[in-house]
């Protein structure tokens, strides 16, 4: 059975790509590659937000990242959120999925503004990574980040899993408006 060479892992920021796709590479004996990182390392940002978000051209990026692939030879894991809208050549999508008031509690951590936890929470109830990655991606499948993810993200891997549905988290943001209005649109 067809085994893409490279894993993409996305997901809104906080849902926990980063700590999931290095557990992932490790198991898999894969390289791991952060999409942010290779901006910065790159300088492919036109510039940085106050709170250190890199705007980059999508086009760019993807023609940037996937010659950096080619290079590659072995199993690579990458990770970012940005990738759900790119074409990356022979790889298959995880998108990692997270609860609202774990993304919340984690983005205040990091000191993030409330108009910017609101649309992080709004991309992550209304599934913006999983629409795009299915649009972009031949495979994918979303997973919560629980204690099932990297046994079931191995499996996707080796592609020995059938499609899976959406994972609806919409429900969740009723909740969580009603718990703090400021996160009402
Ligand atoms: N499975 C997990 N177990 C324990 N802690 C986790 C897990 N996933 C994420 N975390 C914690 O949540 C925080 C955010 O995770 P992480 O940095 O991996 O998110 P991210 O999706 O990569 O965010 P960004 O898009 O901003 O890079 C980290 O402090 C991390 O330790
Ligand atoms: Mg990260």
């Amino acid at each position: 059975m067809k085994q893409e060479r490279i894993i993409a892992v996305t997901g809104t920021p906080g849902s926990g790509k980063s700590t999931v796709a290095r557990m992932l590479a490790e198991k898999i004996g894969a390289e791991l590659v952060g999409v942010n990182e290779f901006i910065r390392e790159r300088k492919l940002a036109t510039r940085y937000e106050k709170d250190g978000t890199a705007i980059v051209g999508i086009n760019l990026l993807e023609r940037e990242i996937n010659k950096e692939l080619l290079k590659r030879k072995g199993r690579v894991v990458i990770e970012g959120h940005l990738l759900c809208e790119l074409k990356i050549r022979n790889s298959c999508i995880i998108i990692v999925r997270e609860h609202l008031p774990t993304i919340i509690s984690r983005l205040k951590k990091r000191g993030y503004s409330i108009s910017k936890i609101r649309d992080n929470i709004v991309s992550e109830a209304t599934d913006y990574c999983g629409i795009n990655a299915s649009l972009n991606y031949e495979r994918s499948i979303e997973l919560m980040n629980d204690e099932r993810f990297l046994g079931t993200a191995i499996r996707f891997t080796q592609n020995k899993l059938k499609p899976r549905n959406r994972i609806d988290l919409l429900i969740e943001l009723e909740k969580v408006i009603s718990k703090d209005p400021r996160l009402a649109l």
